[in-house]
């Protein structure tokens, strides 16, 4: 193998279509950022980029759901995971976006490189066409019946529920998802890549981890869950895959003929990566040394670790690696240690049913607690099977480990310092049999939990980190120093002072996984920033330095705030679209409008007084609502998917009382009722605050 001199690390670059949930830091970002913690403390050149995926149908879909343009979705999401990510301890060198014109270069270059090259054959073909839309329908614009498992919404690229990969033309019963109509096929000339000419190879490197005569990485390092998706798919024999699309929000095709095409999504957004290392370059710049991102990227002593989720695992072990070596001068990874699904209280987790915990809403609800979720995840990361979040367990292990065990070790040995020696590091003399033994144990530790992140195994790394402060505890329970003082004071100077060094190393173990509580510990003890050798430097505390007062770095959760939590994950789930078709067009902005526009509107406050489910309807919801006139209206509501009967009776809502009457699988429904749609496309009622009378007039 080559020496290693840095690291890139790039963590899979999420879709800008939603905010981000406790699946997403899971399966890639909390490892990658666990990873590169470890490997900055002990003084390793890293570089840990990511950013939005901005382009896909992921993002267009998401735009005609939510009515406006691509470009307004992914600026809002950019700027909300971007935050989402910052206040979680989730620290890139870069957090960059595909959108920029710099990602849009560098990929255009890439692709003509490849064209250069020889790498593509261009083709000529029948796809699927949505003649309603005038839409050619690739990957999540067509769903149809997986041939495979037979789940009747599969994807066009992928079945989500058994994740055989697809193509349109696999689908039985195709249907678009933009108008739900049959698609006719249509001739499209697209650019592929015929990745069947690099089987031999691809095989040879993922299995052995030879290529062209050099050993690039130990296979038998890949986690067998990695290698067995690829041989999965080697098995099948690798296939021609189009690497264009007919789209125009994407990276356009730059050759001639090629209008109205735009680069596949996963050719653009694993050279995201390679973007953002040149605009971090940039960023860093001192004169002349902008080209510096290639080190990071064409340097044979750079290792490529990608950290990513199962999901992703044939774009970054196959697609990825045989674009790298078919444009040249790029290095391949050296690992993918990809993770598994996180579940959420026994099912998965679902963005479209709104079943996750999302970090922003988390961070809102548990302010500077971003170290018990850390904590919590890193300990039930589905590193080699799925893993289960629940919130009581999410309790438990706050209570039991972070408050029990390192909480309760240093406040204690803080409230004894303060005690004894006034909030002053106390001058130890000698030691005993008892320190010889818990230095011999404490000194393996941060090779250990090094070795362990080394090996991507962060769950046991974390678990070797914590027994640091459960021999701290030992420590402190077998020599009793509160019972010794009166009798042996300078005894009691020496444990005390081994405890604070103790914690002390503690804060270097536990960085990366709680970044917060480090730092914290660190800000007790009157330290300045550490590395990785300082965890067992003899003379980290010196005897005489101020000590802050004791405080509590973790608190106990109770029944009372965790309940909460659960019913609030059961109340706002929705149910999936069945078809996940969109009807409504795009309005890309709306025009002002002036206040006699306005004034047209009826809005009334009322009450929902009866409500049943339209037969043959999923989506309807017939509703009575009192307005406060003799005769209560019917309305017709599509929230059946949001909300049941029996949820919604006795609402208090807003009612568009002068729409004109229209006819509903044959219910006249008389008005509109006001509903709000959150980023996670969660509905809610707009509602008056209590009190106000039903028919009260709103404006
Ligand atoms: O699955 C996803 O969320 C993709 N946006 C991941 C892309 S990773 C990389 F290739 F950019
Ligand atoms: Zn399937």
């Amino acid at each position: 193998m080559r020496p290693v001199a840095r690291t890139t690390v790039t963590a899979a670059l999420p879709y800008a279509n939603g905010p981000l949930h406790i699946g997403h830091i899971a399966g890639a970002y909390l490892p990658a950022d666990i990873y590169v913690r470890c490997l900055r403390a002990r003084g390793k050149e890293v570089l840990f980029v990511c950013g939005s995926d901005e382009h896909g149908a992921a993002i267009t879909l998401r735009a005609l759901k939510e009515g406006v343009t691509p470009r307004a979705i992914v600026d809002k999401y950019h700027a909300l995971m971007g935050k989402a990510f910052q206040e979680f301890g989730i620290h890139f060198d870069i957090y960059h976006r595909t959108s920029s014109d710099l990602h849009r270069a560098t990929s255009q270059e890439f692709f003509l490189q490849l064209d250069r090259n020889g790498a593509f054959t261009e083709q000529e073909e029948q796809q699927y066409f949505d003649e309603e839309a005038r839409q050619f329908l690739a990957d999540r614009y067509i769903k149809g019946t997986c041939p495979n498992c037979g789940n009747p919404d599969a994807y066009g690229d992928q079945c989500e529920k058994c994740g055989t990969a697809l193509s349109p033309k696999d689908l039985k019963e195709p249907r678009s998802t933009l108008s739900g109509s049959k698609p006719v096929l249509r001739s499209t000339k697209h650019w592929y890549l015929p990745m069947d000419r690099s089987q031999a190879w691809m095989e040879q490197w993922i299995n052995t981890g030879m290529l062209d005569g050099v050993q690039q990485h130990d296979a038998g390092e890949w986690k067998p869950q990695v290698l067995g998706q690829c041989n999965s798919w080697l098995k099948d024999g690798l296939r021609p895959r189009a690497m264009t699309r007919d789209l125009d929000w994407g990276v356009p095709v730059p050759l001639p003929g090629a209008d109205g095409k735009v680069l596949y999504v996963w050719l653009d957004a694993p050279i995201g990566y390679i973007s953002a290392t040149k605009q971090w370059a940039q960023d860093h710049a001192s004169a002349g040394s902008a080209s510096d991102w290639e080190k990071w990227w064409k340097s044979d002593d750079t290792r490529l670790l990608h950290f990513i989720g199962k999901d992703n695992i044939v774009f970054h072990c196959i697609i990825f690696p045989m674009l790298l070596k078919l444009h040249g001068g790029y290095i391949l990874p050296q690992n993918v240690p990809a993770n598994e699904f996180l579940n959420l209280e026994g099912q998965k987790l679902s963005t479209s049913r709104n079943w996750a915990v999302w970090l922003h809403e988390y961070m809102e609800r548990w302010p500077g607690r971003q170290d018990e979720l850390r904590y919590c995840l890193g300990s039930i990361l589905p590193e080699f099977k799925d893993s289960e979040f629940k919130w009581k367990d999410f309790q438990e292990k706050n209570n039991s480990e972070l408050v029990s065990i390192i909480g309760n070790f240093v406040q204690r040995v803080f409230v004894l310092c303060h005690k004894y020696y006034d909030g002053r590091v106390p001058e130890p003399v000698g030691g005993d049999e008892s320190d010889v033994v818990l230095w011999a144990g404490l000194s393996a530790m941060p090779d250990r939990v090094a070795a362990e992140v080394d090996r991507f195994r962060f769950r046991d790394a974390l678990a070797n980190a914590i027994d640091v402060a459960r021999m701290g505890n030992k420590y402190l329970s077998d020599n009793e120093p509160w019972k010794l003082e009166r009798t042996d004071p300078a005894r009691v100077r020496t444990i005390l002072y081994n405890c604070l060094r103790i914690v002390g190393g503690l804060s270097v173990v536990l960085e990366p996984f709680l970044p917060f509580t480090a730092q914290r510990m660190r800000t007790m003890l009157g330290l300045g920033e550490l590395k990785w050798e300082d965890a067992l430097r003899a003379d980290l505390i010196r005897p005489g330095s101020p000590l802050a007062k004791p405080e509590h770095l973790f608190k106990p959760i109770t029944d009372a705030e965790i309940q909460p939590e659960i019913d609030r994950l059961h109340a706002t789930r929705t149910t999936a679209p069945s078809t996940g078709t969109l009807t409504a067009p795009p309005p890309a902005s709306k025009p002002d409008i002036g206040f006699d526009d306005f004034a047209k509107l009826n809005l009334r406050t009322g009450t929902i007084v009866a409500a049943e489910k339209i037969p043959k309807a999923d989506k309807l919801l017939k509703l009575t609502i009192d307005i406060g006139e003799p005769m209560p209206r019917t309305v017709v509501s599509g929230i059946a998917q949001h909300y049941s009967p029996e949820q919604v009776v006795g609402q208090a809502v807003v009612l568009v009382a002068n729409l004109a009457p229209r006819k509903m699988r044959g219910v006249e429904s008389q008005g509109m009722v006001l509903m709000a749609e959150d980023a996670t496309g969660r509905l809610v009622f707009v509602r008056p605050e209590n009190g106000v009378d039903p028919g009260s007039e709103v404006r």
